[in-house]
C-alpha cells in the first residue's frame, strides 16, 4: 500500500494548464505553425522563431487577426550561435515570462551520413541537439525560478530506429528530456518528449525525400499532433508518442532487441 501511495504522489505535480505566453521555434511552418494556431486559439500571446522572416510576419499578421493576441516576429537561425543567444535570452527574459516553449526547429539531410559534408551535418546537430540544450537551459532556469513553465523538445519516433545521425539527434533529444524532466520534477515546471510518425508538413519535400509510396495511415496531420501534444503535456506526461498506431510501433522499436532492428534497418536500406 505504501508503494501505492508513493508513486500515486510521484504521480501528483500539477500541469500547465493555462499558457499566457508561448515561444515557438520552427514557427513558419508544419508543425510550429500548428503549435501556433492552436494555441493562439486558446488566446495565448506567442512569439515565433524561424529564419524566413516572411513567413513568420504574415503568420503573425493571421494570427492576430483571428485570435487578438499578441504576437512577437524573432527571425533567428539556430545554428547561428549569436542568434539562438538572442532567442535564449528572450526565453530567460524576466520582464516577458515565456510560460511554454515548444522547441520544434528542425530538418533533415537527404544524403546518408557519409556522403554529406561534415558541415552540413555539424549545422544539423547545432540544430537538433545544441539550440534545445540551449533554449532547454535558458526556459528552465527561468521557469524554475518562477515554480512554473513548460517545455516540448519535439523529437521523433525515429529516434528509436537507427537511421542515420537524425535518429542519434531525436534520440538525445527525448533521453535529454527525459532527464531535465526527472531534475525539475515538484518545481512546478514541466518537461515532455514530443515523438511523432510521419507528419504531413514541408519536412520531406525540404529534404527532398520521396514519400509519395507511403500509405495514408503512416501519415499524422499537424494540427492533431499538436492539439495531442498540448493534451499530454496537460495531463503530465513526459514522452509522448502521439496516435495509437504510432504508440504501437514506438512499442516495438523500445523492446526489440537491438540485432534484430540492426537487422531489420539493414535490410531496409536508408
Ligand atoms: N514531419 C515529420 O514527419 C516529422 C516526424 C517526426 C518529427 N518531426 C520533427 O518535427 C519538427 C518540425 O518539423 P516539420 O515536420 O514541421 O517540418 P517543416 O514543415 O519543414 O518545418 C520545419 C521548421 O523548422 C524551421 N527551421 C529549419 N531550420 C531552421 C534553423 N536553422 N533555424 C531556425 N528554424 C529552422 C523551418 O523554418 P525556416 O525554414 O523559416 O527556418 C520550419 O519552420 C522537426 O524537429 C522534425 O524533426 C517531423
Amino acid at each position: 500500500m505504501r508503494v501505492v501511495a508513493w508513486v500515486a504522489a510521484a504521480r501528483a505535480p500539477p500541469t500547465l494548464q493555462a499558457v499566457p505566453t508561448a515561444l515557438v521555434t520552427g514557427a513558419s511552418s508544419g508543425l510550429g505553425r500548428a503549435f501556433c494556431e492552436r494555441l493562439a486559439a486558446e488566446g495565448t500571446d506567442l512569439v515565433v522563431v524561424a529564419r524566413d522572416a516572411g513567413r513568420l510576419e504574415a503568420l503573425a499578421d493571421q494570427l492576430r487577426a483571428s485570435g487578438g493576441i499578441d504576437v512577437e516576429v524573432l527571425p533567428a537561425d539556430l545554428v547561428d550561435r549569436d542568434r539562438l543567444q538572442v532567442v535564449a535570452d528572450r526565453v530567460a527574459d524576466p520582464e516577458r515570462p515565456i510560460d511554454l516553449l515548444v522547441d520544434n526547429a528542425g530538418n533533415a539531410l537527404r544524403r546518408p551520413f557519409v556522403a554529406n559534408d561534415v558541415a552540413d551535418e555539424e549545422a544539423m546537430l547545432d540544430l537538433h541537439v545544441r539550440a534545445t540544450l540551449v533554449l532547454t537551459h535558458a526556459a528552465v532556469r527561468a521557469m524554475t525560478a518562477r515554480g512554473r513553465g513548460g517545455v516540448i523538445n519535439v523529437a521523433s519516433v525515429a529516434g528509436w530506429l537507427p537511421a542515420g545521425t537524425y535518429s542519434a539527434h531525436k534520440a538525445w533529444v527525448t533521453v535529454f528530456s527525459q532527464a531535465i524532466a526527472a531534475q525539475v520534477a515538484r518545481t512546478g515546471v514541466q518537461v515532455m518528449a514530443l515523438n511523432p510518425g510521419f507528419v504531413r508538413t514541408e519536412f520531406h519535400e525540404r529534404a527532398d525525400m520521396d514519400v509519395s509510396g507511403y500509405p495514408d495511415l503512416a501519415w499524422l496531420s499537424a494540427p492533431e499532433v499538436a492539439a495531442q501534444a498540448l493534451r499530454a503535456l496537460r495531463s503530465g506526461r513526459v514522452v509522448y508518442v502521439p496516435s495509437r498506431r504510432y504508440q504501437a510501433v514506438a512499442t516495438v522499436l523500445r523492446h526489440a532487441p537491438h540485432e534484430t532492428i540492426h537487422r531489420v534497418r539493414t535490410r531496409l536500406g536508408r
